[in-house]
């Protein structure tokens, strides 16, 4: 007799800032077309021919390796980067937590957190822009949970983070993954910031990793209630980004504890 192993599909996460990566693919591919054009002596000698023989094949190098990480981390390293920061939750997980995860996007956090639950519930808000992850859309992350079996403990909502559509103290755990920062006003991420800090349980905790203003979402946290705020290290890869980017990418992560009621 045949058998037949059905498996389903992988989950799709998407690509974060797509439009940077593909202007980091354009750009390595110009600066190497215009490096090799200039090096060949083909164009007539001028200040700009040198710059371009002294400097084209390293910005090619920049550019082409800046696009080729972003990209292969997107497709290769998501869950392996989702595990990592759910095991920095203080105490572990017990199962019944509720959760939410600010800025889901196609689901990675949010199901990866689902998958350590038994009663408890996970919960995704997001507003679903294209330009921040490539194929955003909810039934897309609603289609990933299932694929990754826990439909049944997901619920993915349209909702921003300047007002996160919850009470006060309802989650156990929340945690936001490279979103925070696409709330460009400093005002505005401040008031996402407190939104998260508001609908914390006292005695809860937040797991938020992001590429900008590790300060201010200390001190806005702090301020909120979020007392306990510590920053772990990310990858060695860092430092690295931070160089090239020319400090405009900065990975950290903030653990955040609210102080249980009592004390
Ligand atoms: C780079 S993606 C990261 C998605 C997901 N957290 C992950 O790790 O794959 C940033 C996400 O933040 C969402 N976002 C941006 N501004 C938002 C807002 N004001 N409220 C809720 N989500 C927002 C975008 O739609 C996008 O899904």
């Amino acid at each position: 007799m045949e058998t037949q192993t059905q498996t389903s599909p992988r989950p799709d996460y998407g690509i974060d800032a797509p439009g940077v990566v593909r202007n980091l693919f354009i750009g390595g591919s110009v600066a190497v077309l215009v490096w090799a054009v200039a090096f060949s002596g083909l164009l007539p000698r001028s200040e700009w021919t040198r710059f371009f023989v002294r400097n084209g094949s390293a910005m090619a190098i920049v550019c082409l390796g800046m696009g080729s990480y972003m990209y292969l981390s997107a497709k290769y390293g998501k869950i392996r980067e989702r595990e990592w920061l759910l095991d920095l939750k203080p105490g572990g997980w017990r199962g019944d937590e509720t959760v939410l995860d600010v800025g889901c996007g196609l689901g990675v956090m949010l199901i990866g957190a689902a998958k350590r639950l038994s009663t408890g519930t996970a919960t995704g808000i997001d507003i679903w822009q294209t330009q921040d992850l490539s194929g955003n859309n909810p039934d897309a992350a609603r289609e990933n949970a299932r694929r990754e079996g826990v439909a049944d403990r997901v619920t993915i909502l349209t909702a921003d983070m300047r007002k996160i559509p919850f009470p006060d103290s309802h989650f156990d755990v929340v945690v936001s993954n490279a979103a925070i920062h696409n709330v460009y006003k400093a005002d505005e991420r401040a008031t996402a910031l407190r939104e998260i800090a508001r609908v914390l349980k006292p005695g809860g905790a937040c797991i938020l990793a992001d590429v900008r203003h590790e300060a201010q979402y200390t001190s806005v946290l702090r301020a909120a209630g979020v007392t306990d705020v510590q920053r772990r290290d990310t990858s060695i890869t860092s430092p690295l980004f931070a160089l090239v980017s020319l400090g405009n990418v900065r990975f950290f992560v903030l653990i955040g504890r609210k102080p249980p009621a009592s004390s």
